[in-house]
């Protein structure tokens, strides 16, 4: 297969693109930090950013130069933005939205009419278990991947008749090392009336990344369903008691739910 892999730089986006270049596919991988340039690895890495038009178009023609078809695209780029809603500005909201889902618009918009001119394609979007509930201090994150998980759900169903497949990735906490490289609202400061709930939240999230999956196990998962002639429209990877937020979040009452999620990032209900 000839995969397009989008945020491959680091973190979940490079072990994928590693597993699928271990697993023999043609992997061209774009980032903002790559330049042009087939590694020893052997990916193909091209320059991207996914909230470029430009460098998308620039990006598609680059990848075709490398194999006329595409096969399949995996969109792993994201940003994250920590900070509480009454003190995350609209441009931060923006930057992410722009990033996170908009990023992923522009990306299927450069593959659908190839992959229908194919009559085939598999689109993989890592999603998050923040795609299917909200926890403090993560809105911007949030919202985008909520947006992300309606929008495939359309996708999926128009694009099923070209042959084409869409499958949402929802992982949970992963050891991608993000955390280090990730912004904090700018408007967050110890003067906030939010800080202490803040700085509790913030430490819990950091605390489950650290203590996150390992990102080359959820690289050969995702590679093996691609591989598979039908992929799920949901892959779930995540630890037992994040699949059972999920369910918790999906069965209980919201505001017994809401509890439960503040007892845990905040240590008080
Ligand atoms: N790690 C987790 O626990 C976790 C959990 C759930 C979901 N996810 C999702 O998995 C994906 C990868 O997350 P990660 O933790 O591995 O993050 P990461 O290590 O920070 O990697 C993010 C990647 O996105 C790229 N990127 C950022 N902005 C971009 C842009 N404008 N254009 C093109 N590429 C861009 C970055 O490369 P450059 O900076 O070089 O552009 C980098 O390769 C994200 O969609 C994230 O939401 C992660």
């Amino acid at each position: 297969m000839v995969v397009w892999i989008t945020g491959a730089s680091s973190g979940l986006g490079l072990a994928t693109a590693q597993a699928l270049r271990e697993a023999g596919h043609t992997v061209v991988a774009g980032a903002r930090s790559f330049r042009a340039e087939t590694g020893t690895d052997g990916i193909h890495r091209l320059p991207l950013d996914v909230t470029d038009e430009a460098s998308v178009t620039a990006f598609a023609e680059a990848a075709r130069a490398v194999s006329p078809r595409v096969d399949a695209l995996v969109q792993c780029a994201g940003i994250l933005v920590l900070g509480p809603c009454e003190e995350t500005s609209p441009e931060e909201y923006r930057r992410v939205m722009d990033t996170d889902f908009l990023g992923m618009v522009r990306m299927n918009r450069a593959v659908l009419p190839l992959m229908r001119g194919q009559g085939s394609g598999k689109i993989v979007m890592f999603s998050s278990i923040n795609g299917l509930l909200g926890i403090p201090c993560q809105s911007a994150y949030t919202a985008a991947k909520h947006a992300i998980e309606g929008y495939a759900e359309c996708l999926q169903m128009e694009a099923r008749r070209f042959g084409i497949q869409v499958c949402l990735v929802e992982p949970g906490d992963h050891r991608s090392g993000s955390q280090h490289t990730r912004h904090h609202a700018e408007a967050v400061t110890p003067e906030s009336p939010y800080w202490a709930d803040y700085q509790s939240a913030t430490g819990v999230i950091h605390r489950d990344e650290t203590h996150g999956s390992d990102p080359a196990k959820l690289g050969r998962k995702v590679a093996r369903v691609l591989a598979r002639k039908r992929m799920p429209v949901r892959l779930r990877i995540a630890k037992p008691d994040q699949h059972l937020a999920v369910y918790l979040h999906d069965l209980l009452p919201p505001g017994l739910n809401g509890w439960i999620l503040r007892k845990y990032y905040y240590g008080k209900s």
